[in-house]
């Protein structure tokens, strides 16, 4: 069965050596596997030490290495929409240059790289996926929103009535308008969102893991991602806690280094419970060529553990029926009760967490129910409905 492995973290931390490790892991146990990074800074190339590009290269028995050319893929899935938004913009009195750079989003390269990797993902049994740091992964999870505006809004005409509506418009106003193309482009990247979207949130296809270093800084984001990734319904499995000085290091100059570290590897036993903790050693030299990567994939995942195996299964949204009320559980681990917000409108309902929004379509059960209650306790959030 296909299995896709995400690994993000804050910039630095190892996501790009654990990938690769991980991959090289998976092809010795048989799995054809690709590795890919959708980071446009790659560093695979770095990891095996060979020059990567745009379609999945050999680096190894059973493992393909890839690192996609962003710019190709922005142009070949959104050019035709770009180029109709800029002469918008355009339209509109906007100067030409930031035209252009309205005319790409945040996220986007995260998502053109993944609707690929979907693509790809039907010739291999493994995909691990070097993700960007986890800024550009957060954004991209928000991006379903961000389509879901241009299709309600700028595009909510449609192609049928587009035809009727096109050579009046274009006579009477300013505004050019769409094309059927634009309309082509931005159907096929609003169903390709919405099966990514399934797959991403499919614990039995993807899961995702979190790599963090022991030191505070990179946990406290770590912990920001886990609330977000949750938000967004994506299941995590796993934290890899990388770049641990091994106790055998008794330099004084490292004394503070490893009480420091002592420190953090137990806030994240806590604070992740009871999510799995895979730890790392930092090794005596950086990680470079496929037999480091064989030594960091021994230290992961000693001989024969199968790095594919989920290893924990927790629902990030729930529904239940309880007393005669319907109760809606959304986990949102290390999120605040004063940075949430709730909003229903007809069948939506948009959960806040700071900056980032999610917009749920309810269950059919719960569409017209009238919210009578809602609660944040310990990382969950309830929302409950009438049930008659
Ligand atoms: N356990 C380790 N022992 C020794 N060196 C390590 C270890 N893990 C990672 N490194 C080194 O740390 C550096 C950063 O690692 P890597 O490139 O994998 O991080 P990254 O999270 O992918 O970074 P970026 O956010 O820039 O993509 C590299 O030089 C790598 O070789
Ligand atoms: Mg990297």
């Amino acid at each position: 069965m296909r299995r896709i492995i995400l690994y993000t973290g804050k910039g630095g931390v190892g996501k790009s050596t654990v990938s690769a490790a991980t991959a090289l892991k998976c092809s010795e146990l048989g799995y054809h596997t690709l590795v890919m990074s959708t980071d446009s800074a790659h560093s695979l190339s770095d990891a095996f030490e060979f020059e990567l590009g745009d379609e999945p290269t050999p680096v190894s028995d059973n493992l393909d290495a890839l690192e996609v050319n962003v710019q190709s893929e922005i142009k070949k899935n959104w050019g035709v929409v770009q180029t109709y938004f800029k002469t918008f913009l355009s339209s509109q009195g906007l100067d030409n240059v930031v035209a252009e750079e309205l005319s790409i989003f945040p996220g986007m390269e995260e998502l053109f790289n993944l609707l690929r990797l979907i693509r790809l993902s039907e010739k291999y049994d493994v995909v691990i996926v070097d993700c960007a740091p986890t800024a550009g992964t957060l954004q991209l999870l928000s991006f379903p929103e961000i389509m879901r505006w241009y299709m309600e809004h700028l595009f909510s005409v449609g192609k049928k009535v587009a035809k009727v509506i096109r050579p009046v418009a274009n006579r009477v106003s300013s505004v050019p308008f769409p094309e059927d193309n634009v309309f082509d482009s931005i159907e096929k990247i609003y169903s390709g969102i919405d099966r990514l979207s399934q797959i991403l949130t499919d614990p039995r296809t993807t899961t995702v893991r979190l790599v963090v270093n022991p030191e505070k800084m990179v946990l406290k984001e770590s912990h920001r991602a886990y609330t977000y990734l949750m938000l967004y319904g994506l299941h995590v499995d796993e934290i890899i806690l990388n770049k641990i000085i091994p106790h055998e290091v008794q330099d004084a100059y490292f004394s503070e280094w490893l009480s420091s570290q002592s420190k953090y590897i137990e806030l994240a036993e806590i604070s992740f419970s009871p999510l799995p903790i895979r730890k790392l050693k930092l090794l005596r030299c950086e990680v470079s060529g496929i037999d480091s990567l064989k030594e960091v994939a021994r230290e992961l995942y000693g001989r024969d553990e199968d790095p594919t195996h989920v290893r924990i299964i927790h629902t990030p949204t729930s529904l239940k029926r309880s007393d005669e009320k319907f109760v809606l559980e959304i986990m949102l681990p290390f999120a605040s009760k004063e940075e949430l917000e709730l909003f229903s409108k007809g069948d939506e309902l948009a959960v806040v967490v700071g900056n980032y929004k999610r917009i749920i379509t309810l269950p059919t059960t719960l569409v017209g129910r009238r919210i009578i209650g809602s609660k944040f306790r310990e990382g969950k959030l309830t929302i409950e409905f009438e049930g008659t």
